[in-house]
């Protein structure tokens, strides 16, 4: 998407797209203002003036959650789960994340040379660490992964068929139905997890509704798999172009800056949704109240304006302010997590690989226009 939206900054940073219906920003400066305006631009789909009501039961379970909330519910609902991912909460997770990536590598590597980065590493590991952090049962991970396989698929899938939405639905209900089970049975006995925490949330002395915790559960489960996956294999591809691979296995870590600038390069999130609340002015064109409005980030994190040489990955860029998490009221929850995974996963990845090279050049890119990474990465390597 790259070259389009150097073209699109260049020539219609704010325009107005007829297929979609909606309003796409390109430049730095006008997508950070409206994430940094919540009152202008809301996460509410409801206040779309083309908003059509999700049909079937299932379908809407992350539209009662803080992503789609704007302040002051969201700041509630954020407030529940904030404490256990802030940089030092998350800091202790770091000695059981580096087992669980040792685990994971020592079965990729039994290919013997050859394995797909995507399948056999980096989809697994932000699997199993959300589920243990949750606290799903070890016995029901199978389970689980088939579920975040299953919701995957979606996300990278525009336009499914009427069975694959059939399919779709199933899961969502399956999973619903286990969730609530577990939230009813973490109410009684509350351990040391999130889903106790969220179950056992009160905001002003009431307990959550049961589609606000089990939206929460979900959102936790959705909102950190495919994006964290993609994190460490659009870093190995930005290394493995950048002839990294043999700099990082010397150090035996990956650098902070390394990690951020691949965030900025190629975000796996490129752009968000917002809606009109009033009649706006964004670079000269009048948006109107109720319309939608996609703030395309992974621009912005090419921009000239902002970013000198926007087009070339520099490992060691500073200042390095990328929007590759969003900004303002909704910046992701998650981000000290995602970061420590992927430095864990990168470090320990070159650590135990020599020689490492891309065995296949065809790169197929996810089926999503919001997501952004590549749907395997075979690599051939040396130990
Ligand atoms: C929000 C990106 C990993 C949980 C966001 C947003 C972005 C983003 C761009 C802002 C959405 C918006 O403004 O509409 C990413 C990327 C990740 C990642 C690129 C990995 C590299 C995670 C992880 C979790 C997580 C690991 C949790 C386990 C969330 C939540 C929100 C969010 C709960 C909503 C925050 C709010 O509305 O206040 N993420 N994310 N994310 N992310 Fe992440």
């Amino acid at each position: 998407p790259y070259g389009w939206y150097r073209e699109m900054r260049e020539n219609e940073p704010v325009r107005y797209d007829p297929g979609r219906n909606s309003w796409d920003v390109f430049r730095y400066a006008d997508v950070k203002r409206i994430l940094n305006d919540d009152a202008t631009f809301s996460v509410d789909p409801e206040k779309a003036t083309d908003f059509v009501e999700p049909e079937g039961e299932g379908e809407g379970l992350i539209l009662d959650t803080m992503l789609f909330e704007d302040p002051p519910r969201h700041d509630d609902l954020r407030g529940v789960v904030e404490d256990s991912f802030r940089p030092r909460a998350i800091r202790e997770l770091e000695p059981r994340i580096r087992e669980l990536t040792r685990e994971i590598l020592d079965d990729a590597l039994e290919g013997e040379g050859e394995m797909d980065l995507v399948s056999e590493f980096a989809y697994p590991l932000p699997v199993v660490v959300i589920a243990e952090l949750l606290g799903v049962p070890v016995e029901d991970r199978d389970r689980f992964k088939e579920w975040s396989d299953a919701i995957v698929s979606s996300a990278s899938d525009d336009e499914g068929g009427a069975e694959f939405a059939e399919r779709q639905q199933e899961v969502q209900r399956e999973m619903g139905f286990y969730f609530l089970q577990l939230i009813e049975e973490r109410r009684e006995n509350p351990r040391d997890d999130l889903i106790s925490t969220i179950a056992t949330a009160e905001i002003d002395g009431e307990p959550l509704p049961r589609e606000e915790v089990l939206g929460t559960c979900i959102l936790l489960l959705v909102a950190g798999n495919i994006t964290t996956t993609n994190l460490i294999t659009n870093a190995v591809r930005c290394f493995g172009e950048n002839d990294l691979f043999g700099t990082y296995t010397d150090a035996g870590a990956v650098p902070t800056p390394a990690i951020e600038e691949t965030l900025r390069y190629r975000a796996p999130v490129q752009a968000m949704t917002r809606i009109a609340t009033e009649d706006v002015t964004v670079g000269g064109e009048t948006i109107g109240a109720g319309d939608r409005v996609i703030a395309w980030m992974g621009s912005a994190n090419r921009d000239d304006r902002q970013f000198p040489e926007g087009d070339s990955f520099v490992p060691d860029r500073s200042p390095n302010q990328h929007l590759g998490f969003g900004h303002g009221t909704h910046y992701c929850l998650g981000a000290p997590l995602a970061r420590l995974e992927a430095e864990v996963a990168l470090s320990e990845l070159f650590d135990r690989l020599a020689g490492v090279e891309f065995a296949d050049a065809r790169l197929q890119p996810t089926r999503s226009s919001f997501i952004y990474g590549v749907e395997s990465l075979p690599l051939r390597y040396s130990v």
